[in-house]
């Protein structure tokens, strides 16, 4: 008899049953995610519900109480930080620049997470380090400090030392901050380009719903530290979870070019008072 075996596909990352708390109050209540290799998958919910705790958690940032989280099929607990820079690179929320640092030395500090503080750069990571600012559009500020950037360009700055890491993973926290909708839709398509060209694993947290509709193949949304569905845009985007998690009476139509569901909001049913 010819038994044929499917492979047990291992998930990029998966972490399961995750309590996380600061000083005591849990915010990450039994929460679980897995991320596919090879796919977008983006995090959305109202602001505090957890998400940049949930990326946290799975980038080794935060310790958690309960749970597990798997990267590539090993337990994070085991991993060096030299370890998880080789897998996956994070843009965090919020990052500090240190000060007096040019664009060139922040995007390098993404090659120094890989071969570690006192490694060697080799040529093909200088060019790597030029192509990540390429690839970007701050060519032009190379040598600029990075505190003299405007916003959108010092996010764009810090996306450039992500990609200048070359990992397979990126985990980018709420990557179209402070840009404008030109430049938004430019990182996005970047990120989409890196995914579908490079096959990148990628795993970023999102405002704009429209924007997880039409780059993500996966979105999984968190409300109060859970995670209350997830799936494909048009099984996760709903007019019923766009009132219950969001508090949005709002509309969804087809986009017209991409096929993917566009929520028109209309009005705030929140009460915030
Ligand atoms: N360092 C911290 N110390 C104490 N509480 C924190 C800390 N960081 C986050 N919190 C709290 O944890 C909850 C979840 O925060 P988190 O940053 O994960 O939310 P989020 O979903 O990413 O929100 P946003 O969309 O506003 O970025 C919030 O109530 C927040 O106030
Ligand atoms: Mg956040």
């Amino acid at each position: 008899m010819n038994v044929s075996v499917k492979p047990v596909r291992t998930a990029a990352i998966s972490a399961s049953n995750i309590d996380a708390s600061y000083d005591k109050v849990k915010i990450l209540k039994q929460a679980g995610i897995e991320i596919e290799h090879g796919k977008i998958t983006t995090l959305i919910g109202p602001n505090g519900c957890g998400k940049s705790t949930m990326m946290k958690v799975f980038t080794n940032l935060l310790n958690y109480q309960r749970g597990q989280v798997i990267i590539n099929g090993e337990d994070i607990a085991k991993f060096t930080t030299r370890k998880l820079a080789l897998e996956l690179s994070i843009l965090p929320q919020e990052p500090i620049t240190p000060p007096n640092l040019s664009v060139k030395d922040l995007v390098e500090q993404g090659c120094y997470a890989r071969v570690g503080a006192l490694g060697m750069l080799k040529q093909q990571d200088h060019d790597g380090i030029k192509q990540s600012i390429h690839k970007v559009g701050l060519s032009r500020y190379i040598n600029r400090d990075v505190d003299s950037l405007s916003g959108g360009e010092r996010q764009r700055a810090w996306i450039a030392l992500t990609l200048a890491q070359n990992t397979k993973i990126l985990a980018l926290d709420e990557p179209t901050t402070y840009l404008d909708i030109g430049h938004q839709l430019e990182i996005l398509e970047l990120i989409q380009g890196l995914n579908k060209k490079d096959n990148m694993t990628v795993v970023m947290i999102l405002h704009d719903l429209n924007h997880a509709a039409q780059f993500s193949d996966h979105i999984v949304v968190l409300n109060d530290g859970k995670v209350v569905t997830s799936g494909a845009p048009w099984d996760v985007l709903t007019v019923d979870l766009l009132r219950g998690v969001f508090g949005v009476e709002a509309s969804i139509i087809e986009d017209p070019v991409h096929g993917t569901p566009f929520i028109m909001s209309h009005k705030s049913i929140l009460n915030l008072k």
